[in-house]
Formats: structure tokens, C-alpha cells, sequence
């Protein structure tokens, strides 16, 4: 999904055993449509060779400030200099303790703390993920310095939890490189719902007619999801309430599970009541059993099958889009439409009927459970075609519409306008 297309990154790796992970990490970059130039600390190099590293980068690897090739074009011998000025940002993963408590002092005696103290602070940034043990990160030293290399400018990000290489389980780890690439590719998105709650629902609904029975339909969840994890890209704290999906929770997203209409909007009603923009996306089931039963049904072998009686279930969005905050805006609500047909004329009159500012119809049958939507975005003023793209490329897309009508005159996500430009279904 080239989401890092144009931006060249230094990799760097201090020493420490997820230094394996680096390459991965180097991969996915790549995968992602950056450069990557690596650089390596001698300590990196007793865990992980420069030829691996070459050879996923597809560049020369640096370990020494005495390297005397040419570095970005450059023959000054300077590779600490040349290095750095082409770079988007510096990525250090991983960051030992040790390497960490190098940048706090401003010592430079190898190329890649060289070169971290060379940069120009504020055109090239500097992202640590950490990787220690648990207690080595935990220690009074580490922690002041991680605060002392935030306030220096640094990004310092989270450690993950779990088992670590030496047999102890605790906090240090250094994250996944699927993580790592989310928090850059977060880095790097505009912050364009900085300060905004959002509120997301997203899945389906499920109304038991009996203990292992019931009634739901075919929402993934995934169009939900993916809203929820562009629009904390864009800046926002988010809250999920998903339906009973198996989706896994985007990082850094809040996620309240529930199963019924009536749960969903139970937890709705309360959470909007602090959030700023409401993303209704979840597939409510209409209608619940009137009565579930409290034992399984059992069928007698006369042929005769039960008769279900149903009522409707409320609608979450309309109550939510009458509420005091929604008619004056403090929080701005977004339907959406699942049709199968007349998709213009049925949004419209959703988006009338629902009393929302925006609402995003989409075609259900040609999306639900797959990867690939397209959106049609109703509002006052007319609408707005969304082409066929996978889910992540058009929520970031709809993170983009929603952050204009909230703050006219904001900019459309780099992501969301590269998309824009991509062929339908790309
Ligand atoms: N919705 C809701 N509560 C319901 C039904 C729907 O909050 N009981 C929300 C959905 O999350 C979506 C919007 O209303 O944002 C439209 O949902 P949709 O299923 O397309 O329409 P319905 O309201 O069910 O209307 P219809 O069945 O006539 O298409």
C-alpha cells in the first residue's frame, strides 16, 4: 500500500538481540515504498551481519565514521553528515540502554550516535524503539533518560510486554516490526483530527433467539476498523465498540466489545456523550427475537418449526444525531448506508431520515467480508465519490472528508490524496 512512498529512512541498530527484528522491520519499509539506508553500530554487528542488511535495503551498509566510500553521492568522508541529510527521519531499532544513555550526553564516538547528534533537529527526526530487559528498563536511569530524549526532540516509542530473549517476562521488548511500521507510518500522517474523540462503531449485532441461536448478518467489521485506525493515524483519541467481530483492536485504539443492538447502544449513548465525532458504521441488526428462548429449541420430528415473533431494534444513529451535542455540533455524526441497490436516492434519504451531516453509502453486498469497498459521501452540500480501494485506503480517505468539514480549509491527508490518485481498485 506504498503508505511511506518518497520517504527515505536511516535504519539504525544498536546492539541488542532485536536486531533481528530490524530486518524485518527493513523489509516492510521497503515493502512500503521507502528508501532505506542502513546503519549499524559495531555492537549491532555481533547480532546481525551487514550483508543481511544490504541485502534486504538494497544499499551499502555504514558501520564506521572512518568509512571513507562515497555516502549519498558524497565524497567528503563524512558519512555522519551525508548520511542524514537526505533522511526523512532516523530510525534507531533497536535502541539499546545503552545507546540511548550515548544520545542523552551528546557523545558521538561511532558513526550512528555521530550522526543522530549531526542531524539538523528540526528537519530530520529521530525515533528510538527501545529493546532491553525488562529490569534494564525499568531502572531510574533508563526512564530519566527516555524522558530527557523526549524533551531533547526525540520520539521515544512504547516497549512491548511479554517473554524476552534472556528467560524473564516483563516490559523491553522492542515492538513487532509490523508495529514499528504503524508508528511510522502514524509519524508521518498529518494530524488532522489532532484533539478530536472519536467515536467509532463497526461489525455486526447479534440477537439470540436462543442460547446457540440467533440472528446477525454478513458485516466483517473491517470498513469500522479500519476507520478507527486511520483516524487515530490523523491524531484523534479513538474508541471502537465492535460487534462481535474477531478482528484484532488497532494499536493505540480503545475497543468495547458487545454483542446486541441494545448493548451497542447502551455503550454509545454514554460514550458519545465525550466524544467529538461520532463514525456510525456498525451493521445494527433492524429487528431482535421478542423473546429469546432460555433453552436451546429442540426440533420434535413433526415437522412443525417454530414461530419467531421479532421487534425492531432501536436506531442508534437517530438517537444519537438528536442529542443536544449533535444538534449544535459539539459532536459531528457520520452515518453510513448499506444498500443493494439505488445507492444515490436511498443515502439522501438516509442522511434526511438519520438527521446526520454526513453520510457514506456503500453497495453491502459488494463488500461485505472483503477487503475493497467504494464509498458515496452524502452531505448538504452534494456528494462525493470515493472509487473502489481496499478499506484502510478509503478510511483514510473519509478521515480526510471529515476533517475538512470539521475545520474547513484542512488539507486532505498525504495518504488519502495519494490514494485519491490511485485507479480504482488499486
Ligand atoms: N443504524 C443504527 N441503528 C439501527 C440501524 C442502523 O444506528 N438500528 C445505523 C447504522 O450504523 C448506519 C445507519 O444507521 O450508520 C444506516 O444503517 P442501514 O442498515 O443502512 O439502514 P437502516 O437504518 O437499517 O435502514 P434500512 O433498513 O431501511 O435500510
Amino acid at each position: 500500500m506504498n503508505e511511506l512512498a518518497g520517504k527515505h529512512i536511516v535504519l539504525g541498530l544498536s546492539g541488542g538481540i532485536a536486531c533481528y527484528k530490524a530486518a524485518e522491520l527493513c523489509r516492510s519499509l521497503i515493502k512500503a515504498g521507502a528508501t532505506v539506508q542502513v546503519v549499524m553500530t559495531e555492537a549491532a554487528g555481533q547480532f546481525i551481519t551487514p550483508v543481511t542488511m544490504q541485502a534486504l535495503s538494497g544499499r551499502q551498509v555504514f558501520a564506521s565514521q572512518w568509512d571513507d566510500r562515497s555516502a549519498a553521492g558524497v565524497d567528503n568522508n563524512m558519512p555522519h553528515i551525508n548520511l542524514s541529510r537526505e533522511a526523512d527521519a532516523i530510525v534507531v531499532a533497536p535502541a539499546s540502554a545503552d545507546f540511548m544513555a550515548k544520545l542523552l550526553h551528546g557523545r558521538a564516538d561511532d558513526l550512528l550516535s555521530l550522526m543522530c547528534l549531526a542531524r539538523p533537529v528540526d528537519k530530520v527526526p529521530l525515533i528510538l524503539a527501545p529493546a532491553m530487559n525488562r529490569e534494564m528498563w525499568a531502572h531510574p536511569a533508563t526512564q530519566r533518560n527516555v524522558v530527557q530524549l523526549r524533551a531533547d526532540g526525540a520520539t521515544v516509542l512504547d516497549v512491548g510486554i511479554g517473554e524476552q530473549a534472556c528467560g524473564e517476562t516483563g516490559d523491553g521488548r522492542m515492538l513487532e516490526p509490523e508495529e514499528l511500521l504503524y508508528e511510522l507510518v502514524r509519524f508521518f500522517t498529518p494530524k488532522v483530527l489532532a484533539g478530536q474523540h472519536v467515536l467509532v462503531s463497526a461489525g455486526p449485532t447479534f440477537e439470540a433467539i436462543d442460547p446457540v441461536r440467533g440472528i446477525t448478518n454478513l458485516s466483517s467489521g473491517k470498513m469500522g476498523f479500519a476507520i478507527a485506525r486511520a483516524a487515530h493515524e490523523a491524531g484523534a483519541n479513538v474508541t471502537l465498540v465492535a460487534g462481535p467481530v474477531s478482528l484484532p483492536t488497532p494499536r493505540g485504539v480503545g475497543r468495547i466489545n458487545v454483542k446486541t443492538a441494545l448493548n451497542m447502544q447502551k455503550t454509545l449513548n454514554v460514550l458519545s456523550q465525550n466524544a467529538t465525532v461520532f463514525i456510525s458504521a456498525a451493521a445494527v441488526s433492524d429487528w431482535r427475537p421478542a423473546e429469546a428462548a432460555l433453552q436451546k429449541i429442540k426440533k420434535d420430528g413433526s415437522g412443525q418449526v417454530p414461530v419467531l415473533h421479532f421487534v425492531e431494534n432501536p436506531d442508534i444513529l437517530a438517537g444519537v444525531a438528536r442529542s443536544p451535542r449533535a444538534s449544535n455540533r459539539t459532536l459531528f455524526c457520520v452515518g453510513f448506508a448499506a444498500e443493494s441497490e439505488d445507492l444515490l436516492a436511498n443515502a439522501q434519504a438516509k442522511r434526511v431520515r438519520k438527521g446526520v451531516p454526513l453520510l457514506v453509502g456503500n453497495i453491502g453486498p459488494d463488500t461485505f467480508g472483503q477487503d475493497e469497498n467504494a464509498l458515496l459521501l452524502v452531505d448538504e452540500q452534494g456528494t462525493t465519490e470515493l472509487p473502489r480501494a481496499d478499506k484502510l485506503v478509503l478510511a483514510r480517505q473519509l478521515v480526510g472528508e471529515i476533517a475538512r468539514r470539521l475545520r474547513p480549509g484542512v488539507p486532505a491527508p498525504a495518504a488519502a490524496a495519494e490514494a485519491a490518485q490511485a485507479p480504482a481498485g488499486s
